[in-house]
C-alpha cells in the first residue's frame, strides 16, 4: 500500500528528533558486531512509529514471502533467492540442491586453478553486478600470496589493455562473467582478450584458457568455452545480488574454499537475524527505517558510506549499485507514481581520505546527508598503532556531526544535531564482510517494502543501451555534438 496513507507516516511527519526524549536503548549488539545509531537521537516515539509503519506495510509478510521463494519480483514474475546461495545443507529452499552442486563445481574449479603452477593471473571480465562483488571481496579481503586478480569492466579498450599490459597469455585465464551474456561491453572486452589470447597461442588454447558464469550456457558455448568450465547463475538471482554463487568464481580462486565458506556463513548469520529477530533489535530493519527517516521526514536525499578501511575502497561503488538500482524508482509495486521521495544518491569514500575531501559539506553545508560509519576494533595487517588513530577518527567525526560547536564566529560554526549510523566490527574477516553486505542487501529490501517498490528489476537501464546499440547499428558519427 502507499506508505503515506499510513497513520504512522502522517504522525512521522509531525514529529521532531527531541534529544532529551531520546531512545533509551540506541544499538545493538551481534556477536561482536555494534550498530550503534545513537547519534541520530530518534525519540522512542520516532521509533515506535516507523516500527508501526514497517508492520502497516506488512514487513514482515514480504519478509516471510522472500524468505520462502515466492514471487516477489512481480514485474519479472520471478523470486529473489540470493540467500539461498548461501544455504547450508540441511536448509529450508526448493533451489538448495541445485545450489550446493554448483556450489562444488565452482569450488572444485577454483582448487584447480590454485594449484595449476602454470596459472599466475586470473582477469574477470564483466560489469556491475558480474564485476564489483566479486572486485570488491578480493580486494577487501587480499592477503600476500593470493593469486594475482585483475577485474576488467568498462568498454574503454584501456581497461583491458591495461590489464593485458601486465600479463602473459601462457599463464592467464579469463573468467567471462555475464549472467545474460548479452551485455555489450562485457561481450566485447571478451571477444578483444579471446583475440589477445588467439593471437598468441592459437585458436586451439581458447577451451584451456577461459570459463564463463552465465545463464545461458550454449551463449558461452558459442563463444568456445566447453560445458565443464561454465557456471551457473539461476534466474532468480538479480546481478546485484550475485557475488554469493558462481559469480563469485574469482573470489573462490583468490581466497580458497574455506574463506570464501566464512564468507557465506557471515552473510547466512545476518539472514537468520533479519528473520527472526524483533523488528526493534533487527539491525537490517532499523538501518531500513531510519534510512527512510532521513530520506522522507529530514530530507536527506544521498547516503554516504564511511568505511574506515582502506581495503574497502569498492563498498561504496558496491553499494551504489545494490541501493541505487534496487531502489531508484517512481512506479510502486501498484503501477502508480509515487507522491514521495525514494532511492537517495550512494556516495562515499574510505574515511580517513574523506576527511580532507568533502567532510567539510558534511559538517557546514546546507544539505541532510545520512551517513554511515563502518569500522573495525583491530587491524588485520599493517604497523601496530595506526587502527587506533583511524577508529579515533571514526568516532570523532562522528560525534562532531552529531555535537557540533558554538565558537562566536559563524564561519567556524558546526551547527551539530547530524545523525549517523555506526556499525562497528571487530575486525575486516571473511565473515564480518559476508554479514556487512548482507546487511545492506536486506536494509534495501526493508526500505522497498516501505516505500511500496520492486527492488529486483531494473529496467531504467534498458533505453540508454539500446539507443547505443542504435548508433552503432546506423554507424553514425557518434562524436559530432
Ligand atoms: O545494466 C545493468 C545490468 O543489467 C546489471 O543489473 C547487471 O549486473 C549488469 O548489467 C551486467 O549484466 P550481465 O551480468 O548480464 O552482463
Amino acid at each position: 500500500m502507499t506508505p503515506t496513507a499510513c497513520p504512522a507516516w502522517q504522525r512521522l511527519a509531525d514529529l521532531k528528533a527531541d534529544a532529551d526524549d531520546a531512545a533509551r536503548n540506541p544499538h545493538v549488539e551481534l556477536d561482536g558486531l555494534t550498530f550503534d545509531f545513537s547519534r541520530y537521537a530518534l525519540t522512542a516515539e520516532i521509533l515506535d512509529q516507523l516500527i508501526a509503519l514497517a508492520e502497516a506495510q506488512d514487513l514482515a509478510g514480504w519478509r516471510a514471502r522472500l524468505f520462502a521463494g515466492a514471487v516477489v519480483n512481480t514485474t519479472e514474475q520471478r523470486a529473489a533467492m540470493h540467500m539461498a546461495l548461501r544455504a547450508q545443507p540441511g536448509d529450508d529452499w526448493p533451489v538448495l540442491e541445485e545450489v550446493l552442486a554448483e556450489r562444488d563445481r565452482c569450488y572444485a574449479f577454483a582448487d584447480a586453478v590454485r594449484s595449476d603452477s602454470n596459472i599466475t593471473d586470473v582477469v574477470n571480465i564483466g560489469i556491475g553486478g558480474s564485476h564489483l562483488g566479486p572486485a570488491l571481496v578480493c580486494d577487501a579481503l587480499h592477503e600476500p600470496g593470493d593469486m594475482r586478480m585483475h577485474f576488467v569492466a568498462n568498454v574503454d579498450g584501456a581497461d583491458l589493455g591495461r590489464v593485458l599490459a601486465q600479463c602473459d597469455p601462457k599463464s592467464t585465464l579469463f573468467i567471462i562473467a555475464s549472467k545474460t551474456f548479452t551485455t555489450q561491453e562485457t561481450l566485447l572486452n571478451a571477444r578483444s582478450a579471446r583475440g589477445w589470447l588467439v593471437d598468441a597461442l592459437g585458436e586451439a588454447a581458447v577451451g584451456a584458457h577461459f570459463a564463463a558464469v552465465s545463464a545461458y550456457p550454449t551463449r558461452a558455448a558459442e563463444f568456445g568455452i566447453p560445458a565443464e568450465r561454465v557456471f551457473t547463475i539461476w534466474d532468480w538471482v538479480g546481478g546485484r545480488y550475485s557475488l554469493w554463487g558462481a559469480i563469485g568464481l574469482p573470489a573462490m580462486i583468490a581466497l580458497g574454499r574455506a574463506r570464501f565458506a566464512a564468507l557465506l556463513t557471515g552473510a547466512r548469520e545476518i539472514d537468520e537475524h533479519f528473520l527472526y529477530a524483533h523488528l526493534a533489535e533487527n539491525i537490517p530493519v532499523l538501518m531500513g527505517l531510519i534510512a527512510v527517516w532521513n530520506r522522507n521526514f529530514c530530507g536527506a536525499t544521498s547516503h554516504a558510506i564511511l568505511p574506515y578501511a582502506d581495503a574497502l575502497g569498492l563498498l561504496p561503488a558496491y553499494l551504489q549499485q545494490l541501493v541505487m538500482e534496487s531502489l531508484g524508482k517512481r512506479i510502486d509495486r501498484d503501477g502508480g507514481v509515487v507522491s514521495y521521495p525514494t532511492g537517495p544518491i550512494v556516495w562515499g569514500m574510505p574515511g580517513t581520505n574523506g576527511q580532507h575531501a568533502f567532510h567539510q559539506l558534511l559538517h557546514q553545508g546546507t544539505d541532510a546527508v545520512a551517513v554511515d560509519f563502518i569500522g573495525f576494533r583491530d587491524a588485520v595487517e599493517g604497523p601496530d598503532g595506526h587502527q587506533r588513530v583511524l577508529v579515533a577518527n571514526l568516532r570523532a567525526q562522528a560525534d562532531a556531526l552529531a555535537t557540533g560547536r558554538r565558537t562566536g564566529d559563524p564561519h567556524r560554526d558546526c551547527p551539530g544535531g547530524r545523525g549517523s549510523n555506526v556499525l562497528m566490527f571487530d575486525r575486516l574477516t571473511p565473515r564480518n564482510l559476508g554479514r556487512l553486505v548482507a546487511l545492506y542487501e536486506h536494509q534495501v529490501f526493508v526500505q522497498s517494502v516501505i516505500w511500496n517498490l520492486n527492488p529486483f528489476d531494473q529496467f531504467g537501464v534498458e533505453l540508454g543501451k539500446e539507443l547505443a546499440e542504435q548508433y552503432l547499428s546506423a554507424r553514425k558519427p557518434t562524436d559530432s555534438r
